[in-house]
């Protein structure tokens, strides 16, 4: 039998008003458990591809389908249904301030209508797995970047996203904090859960070996391993960081 793929483009663009074309026609599919790395400078459109997989925005011209939803035919009462099974991570973190860790990540499960038990123990789970299970009382301000960032992922995997979409997410975190980052995402790809994830941390991205979608100015450049993209490529992307 054949399976669609978890994400497919067919040449999806996107282009602002103002700013013009933010991404030009872009086509390639992710499959079920796969991981890939978005990758270059700084406004080559890394975060818009990322948000017309979300359906956070509609392509301009072309097709996105995502875990067998179709941008030409989705209704907006179907679009929460499909951000449950994508977990979202972003470079800011964006708890809430006020509701402790493990509201933090409850909250996107108790709004589902989940019993309340279940909730409980599936955010416990979650925290566990991110190495924060003592600090679910805390308030966010009380941890530092890291630690926030890996509260955002316990609450993006409340749900069991069938994909993983995050947006540079080790943007601000120290080299310490971002390799910690870096090795829980392998382990939630290692337990089935494909991840699609934008990133200016080239050493990663070379040493993981994985396969790259490279943008230039909009234009999907590359599809494939660090070792054949082109020459000089990758090192800009590492100098756009905001
Ligand atoms: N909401 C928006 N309105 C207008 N222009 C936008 C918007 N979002 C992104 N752009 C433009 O699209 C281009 C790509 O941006 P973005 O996808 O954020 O790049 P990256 O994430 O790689 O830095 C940039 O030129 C940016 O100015
Ligand atoms: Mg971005």
């Amino acid at each position: 039998m054949v399976t669609d793929p978890l994400v497919r483009l067919d040449r999806a663009s996107r282009a602002y008003p103002r700013t013009g074309v933010a991404l030009r026609p872009v086509s390639f599919t992710l499959a079920r458990r796969e991981f890939a790395y978005v990758v270059g400078a700084s406004g080559s459109g890394k975060s818009t591809l990322l948000r017309l997989v979300a359906m956070i925005d509609a392509p301009t011209e072309g097709i996105v389908e995502v875990a067998g939803f179709s941008s030409t035919t989705i209704r907006p009462r179907e679009v929460p249904v499909l951000r449950r099974r994508l977990g979202v991570v972003f470079q800011d973190f964006r708890l809430l301030p006020d509701r402790t860790v493990e509201q933090n990540v409850a909250f996107a499960l108790e709004v589902t209508g989940v019993p309340r038990q279940e909730v409980w123990a599936r955010s416990a789970h979650r925290l566990a797995q991110v190495g924060l299970a003592a600090r679910g009382r805390a308030f966010p301000h009380e941890l530092s970047g890291g630690e926030q960032q890996r509260v955002a992922i316990a609450r993006a995997l409340v749900h069991d996203p069938v994909l993983l979409l995050a947006d540079e997410p080790t943007g601000n975190l120290d080299p310490r904090a971002a390799a910690a980052v870096h090795q829980l995402l392998d382990e939630i790809h290692a337990q089935g859960t494909a991840v699609l994830m934008a990133t200016h941390d080239v050493a990663q991205v070379r040493r993981a070996g994985r396969r790259l979608l490279l943008l230039r100015e909009g234009a999907l450049v590359h599809d494939g391993t660090a070792e054949l993209a082109p020459r000089g490529e990758l090192a800009v992307g590492q100098g756009g960081r905001r």
